[in-house]
């Protein structure tokens, strides 16, 4: 049997009555951008990530690029990102010209370490970035604390963390601001690209709101009057209308994530490999379950000839891509996500994965695979 890493076809074929249903009212209602589902997603998303208000864009990438210019990151600023991320947090700072900044990340955790904050804070840091990485809530409360104390904004990333809480609470509200994205494969993913920016600050999302639309002044949009330089990127009509419908069964999709997450902790508990943090006091979102293992690529290819498929989350650290070289700020000295690069291995979790999480572990527990 052959275990695919995640199933995108079969997420459509799920919930196709409803899609197809939300394609013909949008195709026939002959508004494509900035009509009525646009503005429903916001507010249905807002309630459902805790926040007071939503902006959609048209991408994860550019909710965070959007978001630090809306809180008035400016070049030449200093932005704390974790370590070991996706690289697209570092070049979202990049991209609005202020420099990145790494804090190690925790080994327990895989987010961003509170402890190691104040060690690379300068005159110039604005911000901080934590990143709900794999699923798994940053530890939010020390970060806050510590920014609060020092006058630094808190942009979250939450691309992977739709649906997660921290001590019961929903990510969306926690911070000034968080950047969320709707690729295919995020746990709410549309059919094509897509983010939003979600704030308690409602002056913050009209920001986003005209900066997402070239800069046009609200009420004066339709006269085309840029009030300040934006760009367009849109969330449309077709995709808000798609992500209506699976935020109806996002619930339920993350249990069946859930569930594969514990049926993998329970069936690996003996190997001799490191396992992702257990929900403690947060509940993930498990968008990825990572595992560690010395021998990775080794072990990848066992998987592989088993016809297990696996992807690598992420094989060079964000401060190793070349586009980066000019922008560190000092000589990178990250051991652990070092390791980490070297190391971690993402199985197949999807919500359609069904039994295929029992070949995946078979495949696992071969004691050819992990040196049992
Ligand atoms: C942690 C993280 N931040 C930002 C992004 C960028 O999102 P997008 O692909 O929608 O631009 C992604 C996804 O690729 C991500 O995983």
């Amino acid at each position: 049997m052959k275990v695919p890493f995640l199933d995108l076809g079969a997420a459509y074929e799920e919930l196709a009555p409803e899609l197809d249903a939300a394609y013909r009212e949008v195709m026939g209602s002959g508004r494509f951008l900035f009509g009525e589902q646009l503005a429903a997603f916001e507010a249905e998303f807002a309630g459902y990530s805790g926040a007071r208000d939503c902006a959609g864009v048209g991408s994860g990438f550019d909710a965070l690029v959007l978001g630090l210019r809306a809180l008035g990151v400016e070049p030449g600023d200093e932005v704390l990102v974790p370590s070991h991320t996706s690289v697209q947090t570092w070049l979202a700072v990049a991209a609005i010209g202020a420099m990145p900044v790494g804090v190690e990340v925790s080994e327990a955790t895989y987010t961003i370490d509170p402890e190691r904050l104040e060690a690379v804070r300068s005159a110039r840091t604005r911000a901080v970035i934590p990143v709900h990485l794999y699923g798994r809530p940053a530890e939010m409360a020390p970060i806050l604390a510590w920014a609060h104390e020092h006058g630094v904004l808190v942009l979250g990333d939450a691309a992977q963390a739709h649906g997660a809480r921290l001590d019961g609470r929903p990510l969306g509200g926690l911070g000034d601001a968080v950047a969320w994205s709707f690729y295919p494969s995020k746990n709410l993913g549309a059919f094509a690209d897509g983010g939003c920016l979600t704030s308690d600050d409602p002056d913050l999302v009209a920001r986003v709101r005209r900066l997402r639309n070239y800069g046009f002044a609200e009420g004066q949009a339709a006269d085309g009057v840029a009030a300040e330089l934006g760009v367009n990127s849109r969330l449309d009509e077709l995709q808000a209308a798609f992500l209506r419908v699976r935020l109806r069964h996002l619930d339920e999709w993350n249990a069946r994530r859930r569930a594969t997450a514990r049926f993998y902790l329970d069936a690996f508990a003996d190997l001799p490999i490191g396992l992702p943090p257990a929900d403690d006091h947060c509940e993930s979102a498990w968008h990825q379950f990572v595992i560690r293992v010395a021998d990775r690529d080794g072990v990848r290819a066992a998987l592989a000839e088993q016809g297990v498929e696996t992807l690598v989350h992420y094989p060079l650290s964000p401060f190793a891509h070349p586009a980066l070289s000019d922008r560190l700020h000092l000589p990178p000295d990250f051991p652990v996500a070092e390791h980490l690069a070297d190391e971690v291995l993402s199985l197949p979790l999807g919500p359609h994965l069904g039994d295929g999480q029992a070949t995946v572990a078979k495949a696992l527990r071969r004691p050819s695979v992990v040196g049992e």
